[in-house]
């Protein structure tokens, strides 16, 4: 389907050419005072100078074409030269009318990619923490639009789980424990299913080894051989990091699972070491690939650099690999087994210039195609109301889960003042209206943006909260079972015309459906379908207070009313489902 703007801006365009002037003059826009009119066009201002005339002579000549046209209820030519427009009740209509019938309410799909987002990115054997909410969330919510649009996307959570982390953990583990089995080289027998310790045993030994390996030298030195053991595969150290894995994993799951938030790959850095050696290679055969100061490094500057850029390295001194090197073999690897048309990498904007290095890199070292699209979606800080990084009372890094915890706890405070709910629906529904307010909340701002997480802004059922955005929802739900209990049905109600002002807003409000979820999926922006429904909700609550709904006597307005508040039912679930939640029965 057309989106509406390119409709009135069609019949706009034939007006400019019949009154003999270019067509793309004609191109018309949401009205900047809507006070005065819905649409505008300021064709005729651009036009003026060419044409050695008055605007307001052309945009005359222009509305006079339009006297009868079947778009515009009403057409004017304003001082300076502005035309304003108003549209007819009944071609608004049977656009919204056409557009609940359609697929996906006649978004046009762009061509199909095949799209790897990588997102999430956490570390094993650390607990997750408030810092990768954002990465996850915001990832979530972009594969999720990407799909919608048709796209075939693959959701890659890149974890953290090589390298010298795993040595420290495991150096720790054998300082409490040197007589497990998995330190004994000489062990030829099976190893133990179980882990001998817990992810909670994990999650403190971690900052304990890394502490104990800044102040003793050979504490670190231990730890390094172990990483190295890791790396070359000693069964015994590749059995115990089996271990670590399988449990940070089923850890992350289940706290991910409670913010929707799910991955097509489990894959990390450890997934594709394999590739590393032959990498290198190729990039030091092919002449991309030289020594600096002992390192392997690639140059990655541009002569359009405004900054420096240095280059990629992609071996220390010591021969060890690095972050960008697992990167790159990820890169590659992701080139041979799905070839992508574009990479999607969402992490803290500080790896900005990291992203550009290796990006830069994979191209130059031809491990992708020119065709391929590489993008990072760099996000800001979620700061706490002092406007610092958000913090626990005492200071700390707040987990994650602790932070669900609040938010949920906080809104079943709420909720439960609802006496009609029996305790099981009020924590369910605190769990589904808590979430809306944590995501909404983020999601909303533009992603690069820091903002300040303000838990009582966001648990509140007014303003421009994931909470009201259900309440809205939730509203509709109970006047469509009223009606459903009177005997309605809704397959039998069909949008009609336009009977008040109200609704003509609602009905506007629905027909940015299309250019919302093009501007979103392509600018990878879940902010703007927040915006959207935002606005949608907004005129749907205007439309509910100034119109009688299941008090209309007249049976055809009623039901017409009907299909229109289930539509917006449906656009308004379509776009939670986008940003990665949804709708309680009631709240
Ligand atoms: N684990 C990394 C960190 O904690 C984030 C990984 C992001 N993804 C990537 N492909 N580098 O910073």
């Amino acid at each position: 389907m057309k989106k509406l703007l390119e409709l009135i801006s069609d019949e706009m365009m034939n007006a400019f050419e019949a009154a003999g002037y270019k067509r793309e003059a004609g191109r018309v826009t949401v009205s900047n005072r809507p006070d005065l009119c819905e649409y505008q066009c300021n064709g005729a201002m651009a036009l003026a100078k060419e044409a050695k005339c008055a605007p307001i002579k052309i945009a005359g000549e222009v509305v006079e074409k339009l006297s009868d046209s079947n778009v515009f209820e009403s057409v004017e030519a304003v001082m300076p030269g502005f035309i304003n427009l108003n549209l007819k009740g009944d071609f608004l209509a049977d656009y919204v009318k056409e557009m609940s019938k359609a697929d996906k309410f006649g978004m046009e799909m762009p061509k199909k990619q095949t799209i790897i987002v990588d997102y999430g990115g956490p570390n094993i054997a650390k607990a997750l923490h408030v810092g990768h909410l954002r990465p996850a969330i915001i990832g979530e919510s972009i594969k999720r639009i990407l799909r919608f649009v048709g796209h075939e996307v693959i959701g890659d959570v890149h974890m953290g789980d090589w390298g010298t982390p795993m040595g420290l953990v495991m150096t720790e583990i054998e300082e409490r424990n040197p007589g497990l089995v998995y330190f004994d080289e000489s062990y030829t027998g099976e190893y133990p299913k179980e882990a001998p310790f817990t992810v909670r045993d994990l999650e403190e030994i971690y900052p304990t080894a890394s502490k104990k390996s800044k102040e003793d030298p050979e504490y670190k030195a231990r730890a390094l051989e172990l990483t190295l053991k890791l790396q070359s595969g000693v069964p015994g150290i590749r059995a115990l990091w089996d271990h670590i894995i399988y449990l940070s994993v089923n850890d992350m799951k289940q706290i991910y699972k409670r913010l929707n938030v799910d991955f097509d790959l489990w894959n990390g850095e450890s997934t594709v070491q394999y590739l590393i050696p032959d990498m290198v290679k190729d990039m030091k055969d092919e002449g991309y690939a030289y020594e600096s100061d002992g390192a392997l490094v690639v140059d990655v500057k541009e002569d359009t650099d405004t900054k420096e850029v240095p280059p990629c390295i992609i071996l220390k001194s010591d021969g060890a690999s690095l972050y960008n090197t697992t990167d790159l073999a990820t890169i590659k690897e992701r080139v041979m087994k799905y070839d992508p048309d574009q990479m999607i990498y969402i992490t803290d904007k500080r790896q900005d210039l990291y992203f550009m290095q290796v990006f830069r890199c994979a191209k130059k070292t031809k491990l992708v195609g020119d065709g391929v699209k590489l993008s990072h979606i760099g996000f800001g800080t979620m700061n706490g109301k002092d406007g610092k990084p958000f913090k626990t009372r005492d200071g700390g890094v707040m987990r994650l889960e602790m932070l669900i915890d609040d938010i949920q706890n906080k809104m079943y405070e709420k909720i439960s003042e609802n006496k009609d709910m029996d305790e099981k629906e009020a924590k369910r529904t605190a769990e589904i209206v808590g979430l809306s307010a944590l995501l909404y909340g983020d999601l909303s701002n533009q992603a690069v943006k820091d903002y300040i997480f303000d838990m009582d802004r966001f648990i509140s059922f007014e303003g421009n909260t994931g909470p009201y955005i259900l309440y809205t929802i939730v509203r509709i739900k109970s006047i469509l079972d009223k009606y459903k209990a009177s005997g309605g049905k809704i397959e039998a109600c069909d949008i009609g015309k336009v009977r008040n002002a109200s609704e003509k807003d609602l009905m506007k409000a629905l027909t940015g459906f299309s250019q919302m979820i093009e501007s979103a999926s392509e600018e990878l922006a879940p902010h703007r379908i927040c915006a959207y429904i935002y606005d949608l909700a907004n005129a749907l609550n205007s439309f509910y207070h100034e119109t009688k709904i299941l008090t209309e006597e007249d049976e055809n307005a009623k039901s017409e009313y009907i299909a229109l508040i289930a539509l917006t039912q449906k656009v308004l679930e379509t776009c939670i489902d986008l940003l990665g939640f949804e709708a309680p029965e009631r709240m």
